[in-house]
């Protein structure tokens, strides 16, 4: 339960709101002008026809990209249009004077947006004279980016220093699934564990071993265990400080009585190519001028039944390459199988997984699908997130 104020706590009706969104949204290599997937829009229209149906003026806000990429939202002004079947008015900058102006000129139930946060560099140093500016535009402040709530910054934390600070319905639905799952799941609970580095998830596999009944381990990161149990894994990814700590993750989990899944065989190639030559290997003894890349069949069965048997089940990190289509199906495999556990609780931790389950048009079959990549890791790992510990407590 997430004990913090939200909209539906304030009274907005002729107030200036300024709501922070996660429109970073990605966008078409060639053509950045186009925006290949939405969902981060979508996500953040409950709030936003909240506000305006209780007459408030909303003020929205958001980065794209990083600081070095100069990215405008543009792009997400025209998508808002559409989606809300009004000119959604786009100032020309953050805190300058068309933001200043067009905000000034908003009625009641009005929706404006204001150019990139990050084109000012104060943003991500969480800078104060830029935050009290950027509050200065309003007279209510609405954090709904969860996928930005991990980030300290000017405009995902330091505004709530100066204006009244609540929550929307996105972060609420975030933290609700995901910490529902985490504090008290519907047993067993499986936690399925890819990506490529054990580093990047060190924290989620530590906070999880205390509360999971499964843990299913994938991607590039299975290659480290493989090796720190004595197995040859040829050219595969390792991370060769990292092997004492797969070594104590797994003595670990056995003390709890925590089942560890582990794939048996791997897809290998030479190199990582859309049409490179594969063979099955055992993950354990993979020759030297091969690589890992995919969970292989024996794998692939088993995570399949295996997953079956859970009635809560955490997804971070596809368990192969699977950008490249020869490399994918023991990420898709993973991902059907929890499309089809309809008794249990499935919940896609963001990011990759989140685009991998999204790009095999599965992300309607799940129970909940994160907007927050690095921002669901860290709710998994346990960590604060400065984006909500900031907002006011109910
Ligand atoms: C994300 O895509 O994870 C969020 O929008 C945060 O972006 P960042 O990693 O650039 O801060």
């Amino acid at each position: 339960m997430l004990n913090k104020k939200t909209i539906e706590d304030i009274d907005v009706k002729g107030k200036k709101v300024l709501v922070r969104c996660d429109f970073n949204v990605p966008l078409d290599r060639e053509d950045k002008s186009v925006i290949t997937d939405d969902r981060r829009i979508t996500e953040a229209l409950p709030t936003i026809k909240y506000l305006m149906e209780h007459g408030g003026r909303v003020i929205l806000c958001s980065h794209i990209g990083k600081t070095k990429d100069k990215q405008s939202l543009a792009p997400v002004a025209k998508r808002l249009s559409e989606l809300l079947n009004r000119e959604v008015p786009f100032a020309s900058d953050v805190i300058g004077e068309d933001a200043k102006a067009k905000a000034d000129s908003l009625n009641d139930g009005d929706v404006m947006l204001l150019e990139n946060v990050r084109l000012h560099p104060e943003e991500e140093a969480n800078d104060p004279a830029f935050a009290k500016e950027l509050a200065s535009l309003a007279e209510v402040y609405v954090n709904d980016a969860f996928g930005t709530a991990h980030r300290a910054h000017a405009s995902t934390a330091g505004v709530a220093d100066y204006l009244p600070a609540v929550c929307g319905y996105l972060i609420q639905k975030e933290i609700g699934v995901m910490g529902d799952a985490l504090n008290n799941p519907q047993r067993p609970f499986l936690a399925i564990l890819g990506g490529a580095k054990v580093s990047s998830k060190i924290g989620v596999i530590e906070n999880l071993l205390d509360k999971v009944d499964g843990l299913m381990i994938g991607g590039g990161m299975a290659y480290t265990f493989a090796k720190a149990q004595g197995g040859r894994i040829g050219k595969s990814l390792c991370e060769e400080d990292k092997l004492d700590l797969a070594l104590s993750i797994l003595k670990k989990a056995e003390e709890k009585g925590v089942k560890v899944y582990f794939p048996v065989d791997t897809i290998c190639a030479e190199e990582i190519k859309a049409d490179a030559e594969t063979c099955v290997c055992p993950t354990n003894d993979i020759p030297d001028n091969l690589e890992g890349l995919d969970i292989g069949p024996e794998s692939v069965k088993a995570f399949v039944d295996a997953i079956k048997e859970y009635k809560t089940i955490i997804w971070n990190g596809p368990v192969g390459y699977s950008e490249l289509d020869i490399f994918a199906n023991g990420t898709i495999s993973v991902a059907k199988a929890l499309a089809e556990n309809k008794d249990a609780i499935t919940i896609i931790g963001g990011g990759d997984s989140a685009a991998a389950v999204e790009k095999f048009g599965l992300s309607k079959e799940m129970t909940h699908v994160s907007t927050g990549g690095g921002a669901s890791l860290e709710f998994m790992e346990g960590k604060v997130l400065p984006g909500i510990a900031c907002l006011l407590d109910k």
